[in-house]
């Protein structure tokens, strides 16, 4: 554990085409850190995150995970060997499984190949599996989904398939985890249950956080420093009570 920043990225340029999605941005996320990235939509929010996850090849910049230049990894290895984990705003969960396996079996992806080891014989495999089941009820209690674990994931709500895929995020103990705008469309109590995970995620596992969101309210109570992005470029970084007041930042949404 040192001073250095857990990722740092540094002149990243992505364009399609004519247009400049990401426009030569440097952030940093340090250890323990919940980050807020927002900005307009078009600004290049998304793009940023495909950059950094390795879903896409940035044109120029550097991507430093824990001091390692993991520029160009593609998004299996970041997840595999980097540790660092990203949401999409689709919900993708395995659904003929109940939400005890989906969790399980998000814990073994990047251990073991094949899903028959999670459920197959050998007393290694059983031994492992019992280590994760205990992880998965933990997650599963701080995600309340404890009255709901041995249902389809299919049966359950679009919030609660949510849940269950943010739980399933934290199986592989990440480092550290972007979400993209992981609130939208869901209601408000689901809201504040991703909200609670988020900071339980954050204080009782270690895991550090880069959240785009447009719910500002959720901004303003989980981040302790929020960067905006405005036409592929950093308008601006700080507090969340700053840079809501900040000018340059209302324009940029008023599209002035
Ligand atoms: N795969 C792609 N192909 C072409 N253009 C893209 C692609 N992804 C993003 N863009 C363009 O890049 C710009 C930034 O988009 P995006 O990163 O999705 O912004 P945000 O997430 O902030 O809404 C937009 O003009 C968008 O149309
Ligand atoms: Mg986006």
């Amino acid at each position: 554990m040192t001073g250095l920043p857990l990722l740092e990225i540094k002149n990243l340029r992505k364009s399609y085409g004519a247009v400049k999605a990401v426009n030569d941005v440097s952030i940093h996320i340090n250890r323990g850190e919940i980050a807020g990235m927002i900005g307009p939509n078009g600004s290049g929010k998304s793009t940023f995150f495909d950059c950094s996850t390795g879903l896409a090849k940035p044109d120029t910049g550097t991507v430093k995970l824990d001091g390692q230049d993991i520029t160009g990894w593609s998004l299996n290895r970041i997840a595999r060997e980097g540790r660092m984990l990203r949401s999409f705003q689709k919900t993708v969960v395995f659904k003929s499984l109940d939400v005890e396996e989906n969790l399980i079996i998000a814990g073994q992806m990047f251990t073991f190949p094949s899903l028959w080891s999670t459920f197959g014989l050998g007393r290694m495999s059983r031994q492992r599996v019992s280590g994760l089941r205990e992880r998965a009820r933990e997650l599963i209690k701080m995600a309340g989904l404890w009255d709901v674990r041995h249902q389809p994931a299919g049966n359950l709500s679009g919030g609660q398939q949510k849940l269950i895929q943010f739980a399933s995020m934290l199986m592989p103990e990440p480092k550290l985890i972007l979400l993209d705008e992981p609130m939208a469309g869901i209601n408000p109590k689901i809201i504040e249950r991703v909200v609670d995970t988020i900071l339980y995620a954050n204080k009782s596992l270690g895991v550090s956080f880069l959240v785009i969101e447009h719910n500002i309210d959720v901004v303003t109570s989980i981040c302790q420093r929020v960067i905006v992005l405005d036409q592929g470029q950093k308008l601006v970084e700080g507090l969340p009570q700053d840079i809501i007041q900040d000018q340059r930042v209302r324009e940029a949404y008023l599209g002035g």
